[in-house]
């Protein structure tokens, strides 16, 4: 049985084979309709979401199966006490297949050592996102048409940001990968993935506190949201919150095909005079991740 825990659990075959189902699914989606006729998803939500929780149960209905979870640890027995280990073992009596949220890094980890059906992991604190990376990148090749040769901008909080750790482990396995990492000091990216992915990988790699300085190098801008639940004091969030706000204006000496993406929420991160520009993807990177969700339901069920 085969959990997703890390996006480094997936192979680059794996990857790009997820990402031509997807596409296949886009294309031909009643060929579909009725894969999983009879499985259950269950989706156990220990913090808030919107796509990733929706895009998971949205994934398993078009694929003719149903789902079942919680949305909030409140309203489950772990407000009793019940530790996430004997949840996870329930749960699994009641489903084929279980996507989790948890605040806690490696809480989805503990889980899939007890489980008995595949764990997803659908995003743990500061640590992990792999979903949403298999959704960027959807995002990137069917926006781009190749997932190397990319200058990649990264932009806000890629200190707390999980999606941007889980998405430049993912990158560096392609070919002529370069990153401008765009932060404040204090959201820099964390010195291990510099050393572990980066540095270990011979990843060529670029700091910077000005989003303007690169604009005109990138063929892709990946936007964060200062990511508020994970400070310690309100004032240190309230001073970088509004750090980055792109703009019109910003966007001046970027590429013609350049490609904004943002894995969602945004807050005040991007203007929403940005929206209607054609470079500005992540709505339709939005609509992807239900795509590749579906792929990965059918992978992990090993459903033909
Ligand atoms: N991108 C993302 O994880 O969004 P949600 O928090 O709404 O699931």
């Amino acid at each position: 049985m085969k959990h997703l825990i890390d996006i480094k659990d997936l192979s680059v075959e794996e990857i790009d084979d997820l990402i031509e189902v997807a596409k296949d699914i886009i294309n031909h989606k009643e060929k579909y309709s009725h894969k999983c006729d009879g499985k259950k998803l269950a989706t156990l939500f220990f913090e808030p979401s919107t796509r990733t929780r929706l895009s998971f149960e949205a994934a398993m209905m078009e694929l003719g199966g149903n789902v079942i979870g919680f949305s909030e640890a409140s309203s489950s027995s772990v407000a009793k006490g019940e530790t996430v280990s004997d949840t996870i073992r329930v749960v699994g009596c009641y489903s084929d297949i279980i996507a989790m949220r948890h605040p806690k890094e490696g809480a989805p980890y503990v889980a899939s050592i007890k489980s008995e059906v595949p764990i997803i992991n659908a995003g743990d604190g500061g640590h992990n996102h792999p979903t949403q990376t298999l959704t960027d990148l959807l995002t990137i090749k069917c926006e781009k048409g190749r997932l190397d040769n990319l200058n990649i901008g990264l932009c806000g909080d890629l200190k707390f940001g999980r999606t941007v750790h889980s998405l430049i482990t993912a990158m560096s396995r392609y070919k002529n990968i370069k990153f401008f990492l765009i932060s404040p000091d204090e959201l820099s990216l964390p010195e291990y993935i510099k050393r572990d992915v980066l540095e270990k990988n011979n990843i060529e790699y670029v700091e910077t506190k000005n989003i303007e300085q690169y604009m005109k190098d990138l063929d892709i801008l990946y936007m964060t949201r200062v990511q508020k639940e994970r400070f310690f004091n309100e004032e240190d969030y309230v001073r970088l919150k509004d750090y980055y706000i792109l703009n019109k204006l910003k966007l001046k000496k970027a590429k013609k095909d350049l490609c904004i993406m943002h894995p969602l929420p945004r807050v005040n991160e991007i203007s929403t005079d940005v929206d209607d520009d054609p470079r500005a993807c992540y709505f339709k990177q939005a609509r992807y991740g239900k795509y590749i969700r579906m792929a990965l339901i059918l992978k992990l069920l090993e459903v033909k």
